[in-house]
């Protein structure tokens, strides 16, 4: 309403996060209209910055997309006026205090709607959720707290964390971000399965073969050794950006599209995943590469501030099942690795053989070849495609395999879409839930992944290594064949 004030406060500003995504999410927010008319931005840190400063260390890096370039200079400025800077301790009350009262300063009589991004490490994440709720938490209007993951190491950890929390915030309040569910493909993700009646009749064990859900970045971890060695490929990037891929692609359909229906559903998919085995787990680490013209790429042990006998996994390929009446014996093959031969998340489907294909002959022996596949490319260039049998224009019958094609930038004609931070940080304004992590959803998740993580520790697996900028190991393919799959992102 347009009495009501809203005000983010950045805690960690100075880190990598809300320099890279938070400040220029809010930017593009406030470019497109959508912040409140009476909006602050703080900057929380420890360190000693002026209010100019602050400004300065976001200036560099606000941008405007290319529908956005009109007067993008003087928005820019009209934004940096509305940021503010504070420097205080993490776990002090009277720091948070003195926040508190600037805060009131500008929100005068107004409702005040107060929103805490912790852009921190997860070690302080209490302190800050105990301080700013105690000292600083709005009087009349909401307070809301956005988390960012690692939500902990394990159940147990992660576990302590949302008690940690909970001691000092209510579920309400508590906003779990995983980026992956503001990407636009990923919402479009139930649209296509419930908005059209030609998917969902086939989505099940009866039509669908395997689910492939694989992510891959070509470059490593350079400059994140430190955090990433602590965490490895498995849960930063398997246990929650894939898994919830996975969660929306495998659950039943929602009651309605509320939030809680439809974390309702996914929990359910979650809780029916059976316990993944060792044996159908590939992990991977790349090593040194020196490409034929000679530029030469570092080892992830490379890294200083990695251990040099360091066996934490930069690649995984998981074979997971999901025990329940739809889904019974279809393999969801995971694939996630760093620097690999290139950059792309996607979701594919391949369908079962057509019974009985009067066609069959035009295959030759290899039927894999003629299997219809719906693939969801989340990024780069966002798109749906269905692999369709086609005959081949002219006399006599041959077939070859086409694409019903959807490409984003061709069909709308925008070259850029929001950042998922854009969505995610506007549905905490307004209270929407619908793509933030419940606390039993978390902690479904990380029920499903602890006993193996805790096992591939134990026993010391070592990473089958890869060299940068390649396929990834060679179990990958492996494993796919046990399960007569064939990775579609690799096939001619
Ligand atoms: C983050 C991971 O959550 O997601 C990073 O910590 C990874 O390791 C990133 O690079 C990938 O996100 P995106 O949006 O660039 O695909």
């Amino acid at each position: 309403d347009q009495d009501s004030t809203c005000s983010v406060t950045v805690v960690g500003a100075s880190g990598d996060l809300a320099k890279k995504k938070i400040f220029p999410a809010l930017f593009a927010l406030f470019y497109e209209g959508y912040l409140p008319k009476h909006f602050t931005i703080y900057g929380y840190a420890r360190s000693k910055m002026t209010n100019e400063q602050l400004r300065d260390m976001i200036s560099t890096t606000l941008t405007c997309r290319i529908d956005q370039r009109e007067n993008c200079g003087q928005k820019q400025e009209d934004f940096l006026k509305r940021c503010f800077y504070h420097a205080g301790q993490y776990d002090s009350e009277d720091s948070f205090k003195e926040l508190d009262a600037k805060l009131r300063e500008q929100e005068g009589d107004r409702t005040a709607n107060r929103v805490f991004y912790l852009s921190i490490p997860p070690n302080i994440f209490v302190d800050v959720a105990r301080c700013s709720s105690r000292a600083a938490s709005s009087s009349n209007g909401y307070t809301r707290v956005i988390v960012e993951k690692p939500f902990g190491r394990d159940l147990q950890s992660s576990g302590e964390l949302s008690q940690g929390l909970a001691e000092h915030l209510s579920e309400d309040q508590i906003y779990r971000i995983d980026h992956y569910l503001g990407k636009e493909l990923v919402e479009n993700l139930s649209v296509l399965r419930f908005s059209n009646l030609i998917f969902e009749p086939l989505w099940s064990r009866q039509f669908i073969r395997n689910v492939q859900i694989i992510f891959s970045e070509d470059f490593g971890t350079e400059g994140r050794g430190g955090y990433f060695d602590n965490y490895g490929i498995i849960r930063d990037i398997m246990q929650n950006h894939l898994l919830q891929l996975l969660a929306l692609l495998a659950m039943e359909p929602p009651v309605s599209l509320a939030a809680e229906d439809i974390r309702n559903e996914k929990v359910k998919a979650l809780r029916s995943m059976k316990p993944i085995r060792l044996e159908d787990v590939v992990v991977g680490q790349y090593k040194e590469h020196t490409s034929k013209s000679g530029v030469s790429y570092p080892a992830y042990t490379d890294d200083k501030t990695v251990p040099s006998n360091s066996i934490t996994p930069t690649f995984s390929c998981i074979a997971m099942f999901i025990d329940n009446a739809r889904w019974d014996g279809v393999p969801f093959l995971m694939k996630a690795g760093k620097a690999l031969n290139d950059k792309r998340a996607e979701i594919r489907i391949q369908f079962r053989h057509v019974p009985g294909n009067l066609y069959k002959n035009s295959f030759g022996t290899d039927l894999d070849k003629a299997t219809n596949e719906l693939v969801m490319r989340v990024q780069p260039d966002e798109a749906i495609y269905l692999k369709i049998n086609n005959k081949v224009p002219g006399l006599g019958v041959r077939l070859d395999r086409s694409n019903l094609n959807l490409q984003y930038a061709e069909r709308y004609k925008k070259k850029e879409f929001p950042d998922s931070y854009e969505r995610l940080i506007l549905d905490v304004i307004n209270g929407d839930k619908r793509l933030f992590i419940r606390d039993d959803e978390l902690a479904a998740a990380w029920k499903l992944f602890t006993p193996l993580l805790k096992e591939l520790e134990e026993k010391q697996v070592a990473p089958e290594l890869y060299p940068y900028g390649s396929r990834g190991p060679i179990g990958a393919h492996y494993l796919a064949a046990k399960y007569n799959v064939r990775w579609g992102d690799q096939s001619v």
